[in-house]
């Protein structure tokens, strides 16, 4: 594809970000188009983003860029978003923080590294299965299953029910469907709801959902299940960014040597898996009033798509942004987003690539691609769908 083809329209197809110079379009847009007006076609018409300053901008001031209306960009024909103003990611202030607070303190740093020790014990049989097979797709045998097994275990899932529920969301992610109409991973919900509605309260997410209460009106059955649904649906980024981290440091093996060398670098490599991998493509957000962005003027109601990668990839921000870099200082990516509705997950996040990356230090001698990478096809999220390796024991 020639520069000249490299036109914004391209951002609405799933085909071009899994196969196109996406960064190549953005750098360009960045420069000269930095607020860009789509019109409408299969998709709403809408505005696109592109400079960290303003992505954070937008971030920044939830009363003038709301997420009521939905935060991921769909076909006009599928109408409004269910979730919209029932869960997390669709609620504005004040709600939005009454809810969040519902759950918020089973998602902090501390909380989350608790399961420190059991996070490391799964990645370790993983990589160890991986190793005892000859070879494996990294994506969904390894970051997928960690990613999915995390949540269910902070929701309160029976251990026994893992497996099951990572099928289900797998073979829902696989068709592109929402959580929410494919039906055996929906029935299971309901399962779960109502037999925590039916004991005492437990502090698991899913027992402080099923009593949970906003300004003393308990939560509707509807909403219960939707923010189920928003909390396990929003881990295929987690798995998505860990098998696009794995992606990279096979591609940059001066960097994974340098990771060998010095393991005092994990920390600032894991913000740099996060910044390189931005795995979730874009956020949306509904304007309340008219507003000024980029020297564009905005329209009441207009859909402004804030594009991740393309932020993480802002000259202006990240010094060298195309170069990958485990040992970045200053990395102030907005992978996890900012603000308001920063990600709730980011800390387990940080933690599942903190607990693979020593582990596979730990274990594999080499690790070479098995086979071709075949990325998702999608607008909302970004990174290999399958990674064929093959994991070499020291
Ligand atoms: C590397 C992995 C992840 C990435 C790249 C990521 C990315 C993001 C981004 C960009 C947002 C902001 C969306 C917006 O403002 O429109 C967000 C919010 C959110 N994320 Fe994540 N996420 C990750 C992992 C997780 C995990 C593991 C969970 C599991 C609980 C999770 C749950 C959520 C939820 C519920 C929100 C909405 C928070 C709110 O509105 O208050 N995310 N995430």
């Amino acid at each position: 594809m020639t520069v000249e083809t490299l036109e914004p329209a391209l951002l609405a197809s799933p085909e071009f970000h899994a196969a196109g110079d996406r960064h190549r379009l953005w750098r360009r847009m960045r420069r000269d188009m930095p607020v860009y007006w789509h019109p409408p076609a299969e998709l709403p018409g809408f505005w696109s983003v592109t400079r960290y300053d303003d992505v954070r901008a937008v971030y920044g001031d939830p009363a003038k860029f709301s997420s009521a209306d939905g935060v991921l960009l769909r076909p006009a024909s599928l109408g409004n978003d269910p979730g919209g103003g029932r869960t997390l990611a669709l609620t504005d202030p004040p709600r939005h923080r009454k809810l969040r607070s519902l759950i918020a303190a089973r998602f902090n740093a501390r909380a989350v590294r608790s399961m420190q020790g059991v996070l490391r014990a799964q990645a370790r049989a993983a990589v160890t299965a991986a190793i005892e097979r000859g070879s494996c797709d990294f994506a969904q045998d390894v970051a997928a299953r960690l990613s999915i097994s995390t949540i269910c275990r902070i929701m309160g899932m029976p251990e026994g029910d893992f497996e099951s529920v990572y099928r289900w969301t797998h073979e829902a992610f696989k068709a592109q469907k929402s959580l929410t109409t494919y039906l055996p991973i929906m029935n299971y919900f309901i399962d779960l709801m109502c037999q925590r509605k039916g004991v005492a309260p437990t502090d698991d997410v899913a027992g402080l959902l099923a009593h949970g209460a906003v300004d003393g009106t308990p939560l509707t059955e509807e909403e219960i299940l939707l923010n189920f649904e928003n909390l396990v649906g929003a881990t295929e980024n987690a798995g998505l960014s860990m098998a696009t981290g794995m992606l990279a440091l096979l591609e940059h093996p001066d960097q994974w040597q340098r990771l060998r060398e010095d393991r005092r670098l994990i920390p600032s490599a894991i913000e740099e898996l996060l910044r390189w991998a931005s795995s979730a493509t874009h956020s949306m957000r509904t304007t309340t009033g008219p507003h000024v962005l980029g020297g564009q003027s905005i329209a009441a109601g207009d859909r402004v798509v804030l594009w991740l990668p393309s932020a993480n990839r802002d000259e202006s921000a990240f010094p060298d942004p195309d170069r990958f870099d485990l040992g970045r200082q200053r990395n102030r990516h907005v992978a996890l987003g900012a603000g308001e509705h920063a990600c709730i997950g980011g800390s387990l996040a940080r933690l599942q690539l903190g607990a693979l990356l020593p582990e596979l230090l730990d274990t594999a001698r080499e690790i070479e691609l098995a086979g071709p990478v075949i990325p998702v096809r999608s607008i909302a999220v970004s990174g290999p769908a399958q990674l064929p390796v093959r994991i070499m024991a020291r």
